[in-house]
Parts: C-alpha cells; sequence; structure tokens
C-alpha cells in the first residue's frame, strides 16, 4: 500500500508539474542464550545492543539462528505460535495464514522477550511461506511495531528455493509491518547453503548504516552543487554501469514531498535494472526509481520499495546537511571523480 502511495506521489507530481508548465504556457528475556562462544570476524554488530528473534517450524531456521548467534556472541530468542503450526500439512498451513490475514488477526506468540525495546538492533528470523516471511514472525513485527521504531531490523530467512524477486517483496511487507523501523538489507538461504562460512560473511558484511560493504567497490564520482564539490561512487552494478555512460551530467532535483527526505529529478532515458532487487535507501544513496524513471537522493530513510535500485551512494558526511537545506530546486552536476 506504501509503495502504491508513493507511485501515485510521483504521479500526482508529474501532473501537478505538467499543469503548472501548461499555465505557464512558455515553460525476554531471551530463552536460548550463549555467551560462552567469542565472537568471530568483524561484525558491527554489539553483542549488548543486538537481539535475534527467530521462528521455526521444522528448524532450518533454528539451525541457522544457532549460527548467527554463536558466530556474532548474540542472544537468541525462538518464538512460537500458541495455537503451534502443523509441520506435515502446507496447504493448512496456507489456509489458516490466508484466512487469519482475512480477518486481520495475527497469531498469538510464545516466548516472546520482554526487553526487545532494550535492543537497538534486531535479527529477525524466519522461513517463507508462500513467497511470505512465516506468519509468526510477521505478528511478532506487527504487536512490536511500537518498540521497534527506529531499530535497525536484519531479516534472515531460509526457504526451499533462493528466489531475489522473493526477497525484495519480503523486505517490502517487513516495512509494512514495522514502517518506522530502518530494515536492513538480510540473508536468504536453502538448508543446503545453511553453513558457518556464509554466516560469517554475512555479519562482517553488514553495515548499520544501511550500505553493504560490497556497494563501497564501485566507480568514484563527485558531484557539484553550485561551488560545493562531495565525493561518492557508483555501484558495480547493471544499473550504475549503465548510468556511468550518462556521464558527465547536469540534472535538476527538486522537492520529492514535503517531509520526505529525498529530492527527485525525471530522467529522459530509462536505465538497465536486470536482477536488481529494491533497495531500503540510506541517507546519501543514489536510486534509481524504475516504475517513475527518476533519480532519487537521499537525506534520510524512507523505507524498502521494489522499484528503487541502489545507484550508488554520496559519501561526503557534509552532504545530508546540505541537501536538506535545499528549500527550491538546484542543478547537480554528477561526474567521474577527477
Ligand atoms: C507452508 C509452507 C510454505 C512454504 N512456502 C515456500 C515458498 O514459497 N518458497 C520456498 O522457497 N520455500 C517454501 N517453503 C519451504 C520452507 O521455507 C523451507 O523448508 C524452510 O527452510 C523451513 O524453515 P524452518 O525449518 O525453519 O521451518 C514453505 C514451507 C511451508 C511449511
Amino acid at each position: 500500500m506504501k509503495k502504491n502511495l508513493r507511485s501515485l506521489l510521483i504521479v500526482a507530481a508529474s501532473l501537478m508539474l505538467v499543469v503548472f508548465l501548461a499555465g505557464c504556457s512558455n515553460n525476554e528475556e531471551a530463552v536460548e542464550t550463549d555467551n560462552s562462544l567469542p565472537a568471530t570476524g568483524n561484525s558491527a554488530l554489539n553483542p549488548d545492543d543486538t537481539l535475534v528473534v527467530y521462528y521455526s517450524l521444522t528448524n532450518n531456521t533454528h539451525e541457522l539462528a544457532e549460527l548467527i548467534g554463536s558466530s556474532g556472541n548474540l542472544e537468541l530468542a525462538r518464538i512460537d505460535a500458541a495455537n503451534a503450526y502443523p509441520e506435515d500439512d502446507n496447504s493448512g498451513i496456507n489456509d489458516r495464514v490466508a484466512e487469519q490475514q482475512a480477518n486481520n488477526q495475527f497469531d498469538e506468540l510464545t516466548n516472546v522477550p520482554e526487553n526487545v525495546a532494550d535492543y537497538q538492533t534486531i535479527l529477525v528470523g524466519f522461513p517463507i511461506w508462500s513467497d511470505e516471511a512465516a506468519y509468526p514472525i510477521q505478528s511478532f513485527l506487527a504487536q512490536h511495531a511500537d518498540e521497534l521504531a527506529g531499530k535497525n531490523i536484519i531479516p534472515f530467512s531460509t526457504s526451499a528455493v533462493v528466489d531475489e524477486d522473493v526477497i525484495a517483496g519480503i523486505q517490502t511487507q517487513l516495512a509494512e509491518q514495522v514502517p518506522e523501523s530502518n530494515i536492513l538489507p538480510g540473508l536468504n538461504l536453502t538448508s543446503s547453503q545453511i553453513e558457518a562460512e556464509a554466516v560469517e560473511t554475512f555479519l562482517q558484511d553488514i553495515s548499520l548504516d544501511g550500505s553493504s560493504t560490497a556497494n563501497e567497490e564501485g566507480t568514484p564520482i563527485q558531484v557539484q552543487v553550485g561551488e560545493n564539490t562531495f565525493a561518492g561512487f557508483i555501484n558495480d552494478t547493471v544499473t550504475g554501469q549503465d548510468f556511468l555512460t550518462h556521464l558527465p551530467q547536469t540534472l535538476t532535483f527538486q522537492t520529492f514531498m514535503d517531509g520526505y527526505p529525498e529530492k527527485y529529478t525525471e530522467l529522459d532515458y530509462e536505465l538497465a535494472i536486470d536482477g536488481m532487487p529494491g533497495d531500503t535507501p540510506v541517507s546519501g544513496a543514489l536510486d534509481y526509481n524504475s516504475d517513475s524513471q527518476s533519480l532519487f537522493v537521499y537525506y534520510g530513510e524512507v523505507g524498502t520499495y521494489d522499484e528503487l535500485h541502489r545507484l550508488g551512494q554520496i559519501t561526503d558526511p557534509a552532504f545530508e546537511a546540505f541537501v536538506s537545506q535545499q528549500e527550491e530546486d538546484f542543478d547537480m552536476e554528477i561526474r567521474l571523480a577527477e
């Protein structure tokens, strides 16, 4: 729904611009804890500030959660549905979830830690059920949305197959349950992929400002607004590579909507998005919106959207404050770094 609202807003803003131009005529306590193992790797997660909450029906997600817990030295809490789901009746599960969703009825849960609000970062684990997060986890998030406001949520899941579109859809779905939380890129594995190495790489790549370390490998750029120059990079992705072919370019950015920390400009060309996931932009992110063929720059967080694809990042710390102060439209030149 949020996504539709966003697309509508973009269309509405475009229509308003057309009308305007026409008018101008010229123009828990955690239930399981293991603190005996030392943390390995260089995870950005602080064990004192991080909780792992997960649901698992047939123990695949449990296995993954245990590896995450031991590798990151993190507290684990395995929640369950008070009315337990059957282990051997997929269609029964699907029917029950569909009925509960139709009635706006979430699962009553057991073993939920009482101190969720004490943690800044919550890793949330679940099996994928019919392309969605298992319903007990949707229930947990919806029931704790207030406590989770302003917190980092890092999803991890297991499924029979890995499908990037499904993962992107789930990120969007989770953002609807906890609209005030910061949902970061997560980990999805099949049962045969659950192993310590994958978990350690995942933990090491987590960056709590939302930028995967993988994103830091890209082509250096500079953006210039008036006399001000800021450094950044364009990601080494299909969309980023396509965008590079249009540089240097000067684009006029305008306010998206009052109260939204983002400026945008419509592009007169399409960018390739083959295989690109949706995105959860962070401050400084440059994103391509494939629904509205627009380029967005962010100075805050807005949630997760399928139609947004990360292009790159303006890394200069001064950029956020600078852009947030631009009340009028402004020209921004984007060029390869000298
Ligand atoms: C009701 C139900 C629906 C499922 N739907 C999907 C699905 O849409 N896609 C998928 O890849 N796997 C699906 N699976 C497989 C589970 O996601 C997979 O076996 C997962 O690892 C189970 O995790 P668990 O052992 O922690 O419960 C489904 C399983 C169940 C029980």
